[in-house]
């Protein structure tokens, strides 16, 4: 079939579903990443026939059912650097890419040592590990397949990072070599969605992004920043920062938080949205 005839079956299909730029925008992303067509390249002669066209049929029945577009391609990109993305991780999200924006700016010390906590795709630690070429990065998670994911974009970016399999809530799943490590930075952008935000958030990251990354309980939604608050307190060294992204309804708790473990130089940020997104704390020189 010819790229046109495509493409008018996709507005046919999806014109009820999405905007009909963003229809365009995938259609023109789906033949750059399985056919290597370049929008140019339609441009200049819709006609192209492809030969098999099986990949494009898939996807729109994916598309149909609101399946992110990041996940029907395999993936995405972060702060400028490919990343490799399935159903095990979330898919990244430009407030992250602020959020390492300030770690790079804020972090001076020379040869820093960095964790990230909960690193799905890996999207903070390999992208920190790029920037910064001169840290030594450690990044852990819960999910075997997610670490899997997070190695795949390490040796994707030709970068190095020490990927951890272990659960932040239960001290036990750390190995004593871990637990001896102190660092001058630690990240987290740790699952934050309350469950009673759940029917106010849109029906495709709810039904196709990983829960594990995404919801933690009504009564305790703090849980996963006073854990690692906590760990922080014995894990940063002297004048080590903390850094989180956050729910935006929650920046006053998460200063209390910080205030209540003694650290310092606390910072709310907001991002592009002016919505509040992101904090960093110091431990006490
Ligand atoms: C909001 S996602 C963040 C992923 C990635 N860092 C990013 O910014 O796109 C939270 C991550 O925390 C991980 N996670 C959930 N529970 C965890 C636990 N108890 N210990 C360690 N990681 C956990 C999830 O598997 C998920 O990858």
């Amino acid at each position: 079939m010819r790229l046109k005839e495509i493409q008018h079956i996709f507005h046919k299909e999806l014109d009820a579903i999405y905007d009909t730029n963003e229809v365009d925008s995938f259609f023109l992303l789906l033949i750059e990443a399985y056919y290597k067509i370049s929008r140019l390249q339609m441009a200049m002669d819709p006609n192209i026939a492809l030969e098999d066209d099986g990949k494009m049929v898939s996807a729109l029945d994916a598309l149909k059912n609101e399946v992110p577009i990041q996940y029907i391609i395999g993936e995405t990109v972060f702060f400028g650097l490919p990343f490799k993305v399935d159903e095990n991780v979330l898919i990244p999200r430009p407030e992250t890419e602020e959020l390492v924006d300030w770690i790079i700016k804020k972090t001076t010390v020379p040869n820093p040592t960095i964790l990230d906590i909960g690193t799905g795709s890996g999207c903070i630690a390999v992208t920190l590990a790029k920037k910064m070429p001169e840290a030594k990065v450690f990044a852990l998670d819960v999910s075997k397949e997610a670490l899997e994911v997070a190695t795949e974009n390490a040796i994707l970016n030709e970068t190095t990072v020490d990927f951890l399999k272990a659960d932040i809530l239960d001290s036990n799943t750390w190995s004593t070599d871990f637990k001896k490590l102190k660092f001058d930075v630690v990240v987290s952008n740790p699952p934050y969605v309350r469950e009673q935000e759940k029917a106010r958030m849109k029906s495709n990251v709810v039904d196709n992004e990983p829960h594990l990354a995404l919801f933690v309980s009504d009564e305790n939604p703090l849980q996963f920043y006073k854990a690692i608050t906590n760990f922080s307190t014995t894990n940063l060294k002297v004048g080590g920062r903390l850094f989180f992204e956050i729910n935006e309804y929650l920046g006053n708790d998460m200063i209390q938080l910080l205030k209540a473990h003694n650290f310092v130089n606390i910072e709310l940020k907001q991002d592009i949205f002016k919505r509040d997104r992101m904090i960093k704390g110091q431990i006490q020189k």
